[in-house]
């Protein structure tokens, strides 16, 4: 069976092919075509709904052409067609569902609606030979969101906790501009990061030790928007110090709330997910520290291309929570979150 797998949520126009046997529990990747319309945002230093939406249309075409022609396909070689349909912003959203309708109509193919939160868990089971055992925890870090659910099976997920206020990716991406450093900003303190001393400054792990599986970061960003204020200067060195700082606090409460509901939940995999997993430094402590404090989950992270919106993501869940829609049924829903 092959899936084309089109996401549009938000400032990318991702379409992808992918192919899973029936007798195989592979979901193999045959092409992933994404087309940002990211350097328009980094003018402004972040999105604005209607140039992204206005982009969207733009590409969309183009981008399913694409992804078809890369994987050596045609449309009647398609099985069903798979799409985002929230949350995310509505101009954008609508372009790929409106799309997908279209398409679902005029080839006859079957139209399956996607969470593009429960997307981003899925690019985990691309390409990936070794089975993922449940329950599984997932974390989802993205520009958007920063939750915390449990993935009892396919299809059976509960909500355990989230951001009180700014995701973490947006603490990224607010604190990098606080630096004077370009949109989006969660790459580019990672690398200016390396470079950083960790013994210079000491911001807090919001509500690390709280009670609940929930995040907060806006006091982290109002923390270093003091001690930009009292620097008055920030110089090379100092905006690396600050970097290194801002990536470990973020992860240090990532981690330690994931790891605690790794244990109350008895989990046997721990699944990272979104834009922030593209972090190295995030990706190699969740391996140390499952490691450290011996829990028996195994930790399972997207390829990093993978990790940042796409539309082999949104195929990948179709592929195992396959339920199909007709066209006309099918409408936005942009502050979808978990049912
Ligand atoms: O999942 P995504 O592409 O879009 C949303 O659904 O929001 O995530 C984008 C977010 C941005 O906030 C960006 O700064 C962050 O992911 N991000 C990173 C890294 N790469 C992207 N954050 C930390 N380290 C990275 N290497
Ligand atoms: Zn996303």
């Amino acid at each position: 069976m092959r899936i084309l797998g089109i996401e549009t949520s938000c400032d990318e126009t991702g379409a992808a092919v992918l192919k899973k046997k029936r007798e195989s529990r592979r979901i193999q990747l045959h092409s992933n075509v994404i087309v940002s319309s990211l350097d328009l945002h980094a003018k402004t230093g972040g999105i604005i709904p209607e140039i992204a939406a206005r982009e969207q249309i733009k590409f969309i075409i183009p981008v399913i052409e694409k992804a078809l022609s890369k994987a050596g396909l045609s449309y009647f070689n398609i099985d069903a067609i798979a799409v985002t349909f929230g949350p995310g912003l509505i101009g954008s959203l609508l372009v790929g569902i409106e799309t997908a309708k279209t398409l679902s109509y005029a080839w006859s193919k079957p139209l399956i609606p996607v969470n593009h939160l429960i997307g981003h868990i899925y690019a985990n089971w691309i390409d990936r030979e070794e089975s993922i055992s449940f329950p599984a925890l997932a974390l989802i870090v993205s520009g958007g969101h920063t939750d915390l659910v449990l993935v009892k099976d396919h299809g059976k997920i509960k909500w355990l906790g989230g951001t009180r206020d700014d995701a973490a990716g947006e603490a990224f991406d607010k604190i990098a501009r606080l630096l004077g450093l370009p949109y989006p900003g969660g790459a580019v303190i990672e690398k200016t990061a390396t470079n950083g001393n960790p013994k210079r400054f000491n911001f807090p792990r919001p509500i690390i030790d709280s009670n609940d599986f929930d995040f907060s970061f806006s006091g982290l960003k109002t923390a270093v928007l003091r001690e930009v204020q009292r620097m008055k200067k920030l110089d090379k060195e100092i905006i690396s110090d600050i970097a290194l700082e801002v990536q470990n606090a973020i992860i240090e409460v990532l981690v330690a709330k994931t790891l605690k509901a790794a244990r109350q939940y008895k989990v046997k995999s721990i699944l990272l997910a979104g834009g922030v997993a593209a972090n190295q430094k995030l990706r190699d402590e969740f391996k140390l520290k499952t490691k450290h404090y011996l829990l028996d989950a195994k930790i399972f992270v997207p390829q990093k291309s993978l990790c940042t919106d796409n539309g082999a993501m949104i195929a990948s869940a179709a592929f195992l929570n396959y339920k199909e829609v007709p066209w006309q049924k099918l409408t936005a829903n942009p502050e979808l979150y978990f049912e």
